[in-house]
């Protein structure tokens, strides 16, 4: 029997942002970002391997339950890191990959950094190969999906950035049984985003609000680690909007500018100011699309269920949570 292994690994939703990369050989940003890792958006991936004569191959569960091979733009992002991959190893190999996502693709869902730890971790895993924590956080990254390094930690997870080893991985800052926070996610658009992440961060340090935002992260970043520590839903709300509206904003002074919100979300953001003033404990998050991710602790859960679903832009809400990281499962796709 050939070799395989599958790996289900989480998107996670970033309480303070990568947008602008410093460098994209390497996938290395120029801020640090922190993010929480989710439980129920994953992408589960199988890979098989092949000898070397044969070649790559990689298909993805369609809608209606089937695999079907993928299309050539999401080959063109999975073969490359395949490459990279099998030169980590140093194995002359080839892989067969089947991958499927609990969540809609490509619309500010992070559906890259989930289905890059589960393509590394898979890969590693059907290779019989051990890896740290750290090396497999690098080993996301290199995909050019850089919130992949964040997704391989479960909990809430701090990529530093900066030069030398200790900015190249991801860290735990707090595990998931820590702090039992939620995320709704408010989706207002499910197809693909017309402007992709990697656009974004090349047009980021165009913005003239680029620059600015850099001195602010330092702070910020220290507010919400200290937030998530102490459990303190105040303080981590307020820099997590912050942050959220920052991104929006340099996205949209740009050159040429990106604007991914819809008229809904500025709907959603108003109802949550509303919902926050009533007393619920809940803050708004976006990342490069229209939907809304709704950090809010369990208590508060309900409510902004109701008032955010009754939002007739919403087509729908997704219930996440915090969640512990990737897993090796026995369910393979193939
Ligand atoms: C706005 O380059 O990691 O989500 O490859 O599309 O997943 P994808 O994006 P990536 O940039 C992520 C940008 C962000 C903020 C964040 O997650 O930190």
């Amino acid at each position: 029997m050939r070799a395989k292994a599958t790996v289900i690994a989480p998107a996670n939703i970033a309480f303070i942002k990568y947008w602008g990369t410093a460098d994209w050989e390497r996938t290395l940003p120029f801020n640090p970002s922190l993010s929480m890792t989710l439980r129920e958006c994953v992408t589960r991936t199988t890979v098989e391997v092949l000898s070397r004569e044969e070649n790559d191959s990689v298909s993805l569960m369609t809608g209606e339950g089937s695999l079907e091979p993928a299309a050539e733009a999401f080959t063109r992002r999975v073969v490359p890191h395949l490459e990279r991959l099998r030169e980590w190893s140093g194995e002359e190999v080839s892989f067969r990959v089947a991958t499927e996502n609990s969540f809609p693709m490509g619309a500010g869902m992070a559906s890259s950094a989930s289905g890059f730890a589960a393509l590394t971790l898979a890969v590693v895993a059907a290779l019989g190969k051990q890896v740290s924590s750290e090396e497999a956080s690098v080993l996301a990254r290199l995909s050019g999906s850089g919130s992949a390094a964040r997704s391989v930690e479960g909990g809430y997870v701090k990529w530093p950035a900066g030069e030398g080893n200790e900015g190249e991985h991801a860290v735990q800052v707090a595990t998931a049984d820590h702090w039992d926070l939620r995320d709704v996610v408010a989706v207002l658009q499910e197809q693909a985003k017309d402007v992709s992440s990697r656009e974004g961060h090349e047009r980021a340090p165009s913005s003239p609000y680029f620059e600015p935002r850099q001195r602010l992260l330092p702070d910020r970043l220290e507010t919400v680690t200290q937030a998530i520590l102490t459990r303190d839903f105040a303080a981590l709300a307020h820099t997590v909007e912050e942050e959220a509206i920052d991104l929006h904003l340099i996205a949209m002074s740009s050159h040429p500018p990106i604007f991914y919100w819809r008229p809904g979300t500025l709907e959603v953001l108003a109802a949550i100011r509303r919902l926050r003033q009533e007393g619920a404990e809940v803050c708004a998050t976006m990342d490069a699309g229209a939907n809304v991710h709704m950090i809010c602790t369990p208590e508060s859960e309900a409510v902004v269920a109701e008032e955010i679903g009754a939002i007739s832009e919403v087509s729908s809400l997704i219930h996440d949570g915090v969640g512990r990281g990737p897993m090796i499962v026995d369910e393979h796709l193939i």
